[in-house]
């Protein structure tokens, strides 16, 4: 029989109190289902690695503590499966075994691994295309009127995952700055992920990432390699890939033209978005843009932040 996507040996038995077989077979069925549901016991037996409430709940702690991203129990499963393959590599046996790792002497270097494994990068070239546009039509005009003495732009992309975020920033200003590299432009791009940093400082993807680059793009920014994109040099040497917790201290103090920090909040509790806005609104220009993700928001009572376009926000006070 199959339920669920899965196949059972259903014995039909006769028990006392029940005389039809159908009956019998209903109640069988309900425990082969109920045994399916993502409830902490179904780690415990029958898996490869034990995984009960008390781990998950450790874990989920660490990860808020240390990175602001908040994951309830109904994430159990997606950890489990994100993790299993550390825990192999790892040659341990349990999720006590793992959590006992990161308590000890060695918890401070697995931190990384543990980041790696449980933060969504999820990400593509010109991810939310209006954004881009935006910055094409309104952010570059004003920095060619404002900033052409100094030659001054800096962008940050605070949660860049692998570097297409930062990669379609720096095609936009090429593309609207010819000469380009005579000024002093930069693209800060950060994120926790150093998996995510290496793949985005190597400027390498496969070939399907070409559908949301465009054809005029690929061929003017790009170099068929093998079985890879790469991103040519000119556009690299914009960005500078840095590892940074945002939850933690910045190095940095801006002041940014434009900060993009794009669905990485959505994974963060609401005290923490708050500091967050806060901190990163500090470091925009006065008169200069804020993009958040397609289902995140800015508006708080008392920002300097307000509504540009959909989904970008301006500092009040006129650029500097
Ligand atoms: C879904 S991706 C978004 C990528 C890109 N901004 C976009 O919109 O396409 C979220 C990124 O935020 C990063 N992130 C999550 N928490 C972070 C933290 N506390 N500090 C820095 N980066 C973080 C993750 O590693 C991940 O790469």
């Amino acid at each position: 029989m199959v339920a669920g996507g899965r196949t059972f040996n259903v014995q039909v038995i006769r028990l006392a109190g029940l005389t039809s077989p159908l009956a019998i077979l209903r109640c069988q069925l309900i425990d082969a289902i109920s045994s399916l549901a993502p409830t902490p016991d179904r780690y415990q037996a029958g898996v490869e690695f034990p995984f009960r409430e008390k781990e998950f709940r450790f874990i989920a702690e660490l990860m808020h503590a240390t990175t602001g991203i908040k994951l309830n129990t109904s994430k159990m499963n997606m950890v489990y499966a994100r993790l299993v393959r550390r825990l192999r590599d790892l040659g341990l046996s349990s999720f006590a075994a793992y959590c006992a790792l990161l308590r000890g002497p060695d918890g401070e270097e697995e931190m990384g691994h543990l980041f790696n494994a449980l933060t969504t990068n999820l990400t593509r070239f010109f991810r939310e295309p209006h954004h881009f546009d935006h910055l094409r039509d309104v952010v570059v005009p004003a920095i060619l009127s404002r900033s052409s003495r100094s030659r001054r732009i800096r962008i940050w992309s605070a949660g860049c995952s692998s570097g297409e975020e930062p990669y379609s920033i720096a095609m936009v200003l090429a593309e609207r700055i010819p000469n380009i590299d005579q000024w002093d432009a930069r693209i800060l791009a950060t994120d926790l992920d150093s998996a995510m940093l290496a793949t985005g400082s190597a400027g390498l993807y496969p070939l399907g990432a070409a559908t949301d680059i465009g054809r005029g793009r690929l061929d003017r920014h790009f170099i068929k390699t093998g079985g890879n994109l790469r991103v040519e040099e000119r556009l690299r040497r914009l960005i500078a890939f840095k590892p940074l917790n945002l939850v933690d201290p910045w190095p940095m103090k801006g002041p940014f033209d434009a900060i993009f920090c794009r669905n990485v909040m959505i994974y963060f509790d609401g005290e923490t978005k708050a500091s967050l806005i806060r901190r990163l609104s500090g470091l925009v220009a006065p008169g200069c843009w804020f993009y958040v993700g397609h289902s995140e928001s800015l508006l708080e009572p008392g920002s300097d932040l307000v509504p540009d376009a959909r989904t970008v926000y301006r500092k009040e006070v006129a650029c500097h």
